[in-house]
Parts: structure tokens; sequence; C-alpha cells
């Protein structure tokens, strides 16, 4: 059933899992106005989708804009000639047998830039071209499975660091320019989301983690592995199945996603990608109003 979520209109999709539609709303039609109501939307349901929007690349960076700073992707090799903000997923070649896009990204559960200082807060992800079977992306809460520990457990995960490591997430080699030596970035295991003061359990695919002082690499990579089983099970998972025209935006705080196979050789995906900024992590597990930074 529709529900008014302040000026968004969106109806939730049913299921303990994260994920609502919002309804007969052109994303170009949306201005300042109503922009708190749908980050307010986003921060209470974690992925909102678009149906049927007719985007160019220039209405897909002015829309985000209004999120926020557009970040720059670490991958300079797949960028939509002419948008540097744009990233593009797809397994389509140009005509000199070019991949167009990343056509193998994102299958371990992660959350965006988890390894910058500032790592994303929002994705927004447009489908220009779907497959008929498979690229589903899949999404999880971890807002959900934070609130559904013990209090001794969260006080457990409350006091933990995990080194956020870019370094590692690209095995070690070292990318040149901006991202080169990138250092390693200590991230709060229970994070507190900016707009709503909710906490929840902030961690992402263990080819990006290390550990902190205290910990040894398996012990990081053991707590990854229950925490993803635990947030991941059955009826956890929103699979959001593509059409050409989706626009679907998620709040990367309190959220994990993956990208799932599809048939690459007989058909094609191509979609553009854009990333917004977030605040530097805020350290959750302790009353509001101490508010500490991550470090
Ligand atoms: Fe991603």
């Amino acid at each position: 059933m529709p529900t008014a979520s302040a000026e968004i209109p969106v109806k939730v999709l049913s299921g303990s899992h994260p994920g609502a539609i919002v309804q007969g709303v052109g994303v170009n039609d949306i201005g300042p106005h109503n922009l708190d109501a749908l980050k307010a939307a986003l921060a209470e349901h974690g992925v909102l989708v678009f149906r049927d929007q007719k985007l160019t690349p220039a209405n897909l960076i002015a829309f985000g804009q209004q999120f926020g700073e557009l970040e720059n992707s670490t991958r300079q090799d797949f960028l939509l000639p002419n948008y540097e903000k744009i990233y593009v997923l797809s397994n389509v070649k140009d005509e000199n047998g070019k991949p167009i896009g990343n056509a193998d990204d994102g299958y371990q559960l992660h959350t965006d830039q988890y390894f910058f200082e500032h790592p994303t807060a929002y994705t927004l992800l447009y489908c220009l071209e779907a497959p008929p079977v498979g690229s589903d992306t899949i999404f999880c809460s971890t807002k959900t499975l934070y609130e559904e520990m013990s209090d001794e457990e969260k006080r457990k995960y409350a006091a933990m660091t995990i080194m956020a490591s870019h370094d590692k997430l690209n095995g070690g080699r070292h990318n040149t320019g901006a991202y080169a030596d990138y250092p390693d970035i200590p991230q709060p295991v229970v994070r507190r989301h900016p707009l709503t003061g909710n906490d929840f359990l902030y961690f992402s695919a263990k080819l990006s983690a290390r550990p902190a002082p205290g910990m040894t690499e398996q012990e990081v990579l053991d707590m990854i592995d229950d925490l993803r089983e635990r947030a991941t099970a059955p009826g956890r998972v929103y699979s959001h199945k593509w059409q050409v025209g989706d626009l679907v935006i998620w709040d990367n705080r309190g959220l994990l996603h993956a990208a799932t196979p599809f048939d690459k050789v007989n058909h094609r995906r191509i979609c553009h990608r854009i990333s917004v900024k977030g605040e530097r992590p805020i350290r959750g597990g302790l009353p509001a109003s101490s508010g500490v930074a991550a470090e």
C-alpha cells in the first residue's frame, strides 16, 4: 500500500528487507524543495527505485549534485567520455574492441568506497540496457542487523575498528594519480547515521579489510563472514531486477549491496553510476550526545 514519506510517495516492498518504489515521480522534477524528504526516505528504506526514467548523462549529474559533491572514481579506465563523474558498468565493447565499462565489479557484498576517509553517502545507478535474466543487484540492511543484537554484542562491536584498505582491494598494486599510496583508513564497526542518529554495523568486503591493532587478520575476516551471513539471512535480502529506465538510489549508511552475474556472451548490460561523497564516519553505540568521531 502506498505510504507518504513527506513529499515523496513511496510503496514499501513487502518483506523484512530494505527497499521501496517511488511511484509516479520523474527524477527531473525533483528539486531542492523535496530533497530532504528524499534523503529521509533513503535513510528509512535504504534503497529507492524509480522506474521508467529518461535521463541524459547531464540529467543524471544534475540530479546527483543535489545530494552533494560527486566523487571521482578510483577507476579512470571506465568513465563515460566527456563525463568524468559517470562510471560505466557494462560488458559492451566499442568499435575498436575496447570495453566501454567495467564488466566485473562489485560481486562481493560491500559498501561503496569504504576505504575513503569520507566514504560514499549515496550511489545512483541508472540502467540503459539490461539482460533478460541476471545482473540483479542485491541489498541487505546492517541497521536491522545491529538493532537485533543484544546489548552485550552491541557494546562489543561499538568498541571495534577495521582498517579499510584500498591497497589490499587492489591486490597490493598501487594505482597511479590521486589514489597512489592511498593509506588504510580506520573505520568504526558501529557507525551512526548523521541524519537519523540510528546506529548500524559498518563493514565491507573482506578484500578491503585489514585488522586494527589488537586483532589478527583472521579475526577480522571471521567477523565479516559472520556478520555478512547474519545480514543476508533468509528473507533479509532485496534482489533488484533491472529494467531499462530504472534509477536506483541507495544510502550506503546502513546497507550492503552486491552485483550478481549474467550471460555476458549473449546479452548486454549498460548502467551509468554516480556517487556522492559522505561524511567522516561517526562512531555509534555511544550516547547520542557524545557524537564522537571515528578516530
Ligand atoms: Fe558498489
